[in-house]
C-alpha cells in the first residue's frame, strides 16, 4: 500500500455512507491492518490479513446503511488515512448514548492532529444524533489513552489483563466516558 506522505495537504474529515464504505473496503482494511501491524490493541492479533480486514469492514456496512453506525474517515490526496466508528446504542433506555470504536490513523500520518479531528467529528456527529453520553475503551497507556485524555474524556475504570496485544502480551484496558452538551 502506498501511504500518503505528510504535506499532501491537510486531510479532510467526512462521513462515508454504506455504498462508499463498500466501495472502499480495501482502503479501510489497509488502515486496520496497519494499526495491528504497528501493535495497536484493536481486537485482532498479529498476522491479521487484508482479507480479514475487509471482512471486518464488510460486516460494518449493514449497520452503516441502517444508521446504527456512523463511519467517519480522514482522506488525504485520495487515500484514506484514518477512521472512526460511532455506534448509537439501540436499547430503548440508551437513546442518549453512543460508543466510539476503530479510532485509527495510519502510522505514517500520526501526530499531525488527524486523530483529534476525527474524534471531534465523531463527537459532533453524536451531538447531531441527540447522543450526549459517549463511551469507549482503549489499552491503558496507549496513544489512544493519551488522545482521549487530551480531548476531555474521563477514565472511569481499568481492567487488568483485559486484552491481548497483537504480539500476545496481556495488557490493561481503560474505560472512558464523555458527556456532551446537547446541540441547540
Ligand atoms: C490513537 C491514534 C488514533 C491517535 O491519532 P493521531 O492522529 O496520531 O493523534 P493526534 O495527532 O490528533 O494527537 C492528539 C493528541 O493526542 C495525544 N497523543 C496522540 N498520540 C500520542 C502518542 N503516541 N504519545 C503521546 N501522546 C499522544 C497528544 O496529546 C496529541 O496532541 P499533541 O500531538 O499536540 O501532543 C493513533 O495513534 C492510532 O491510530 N493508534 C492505533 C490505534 C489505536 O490504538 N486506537 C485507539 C483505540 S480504538
Amino acid at each position: 500500500m502506498s501511504a500518503p506522505s505528510a504535506g499532501a495537504g491537510s486531510p479532510a474529515v467526512r462521513k462515508l455512507d454504506a455504498a462508499e464504505a463498500e466501495a472502499r473496503l480495501a482502503d479501510l482494511a489497509d488502515i486496520l491492518v496497519d494499526a495491528v501491524a504497528c501493535g495497536a490493541s484493536v481486537n485482532f492479533m498479529a498476522g491479521f490479513s487484508r482479507d480479514e480486514g475487509q471482512a471486518f469492514w464488510r460486516a460494518q456496512v449493514a449497520g452503516i446503511a441502517s444508521g446504527e453506525k456512523r463511519l467517519l474517515v480522514a482522506e488525504q490526496g485520495g487515500h484514506l488515512v484514518g477512521t472512526v466508528i460511532l455506534t448509537l446504542a439501540s436499547q430503548p433506555n440508551g437513546s442518549h448514548r453512543a460508543e466510539i470504536g476503530k479510532m485509527l490513523v495510519l502510522f505514517s500520518a500520526r501526530r499531525q492532529g488527524v486523530g483529534r479531528r476525527l474524534l471531534a467529528a465523531a463527537e459532533a456527529t453524536a451531538r447531531e444524533a441527540g447522543r450526549t453520553l459517549l463511551l469507549l475503551d482503549t489499552e491503558t497507556g496507549s496513544a489512544g489513552d493519551r488522545l482521549y485524555r487530551s480531548c476531555g474524556w474521563t477514565e472511569f475504570g481499568r481492567v487488568p489483563d483485559h486484552a491481548f496485544q497483537p504480539g500476545g502480551r496481556l495488557a490493561d484496558t481503560s474505560f472512558f466516558y464523555k458527556i456532551l452538551e446537547p446541540s441547540t
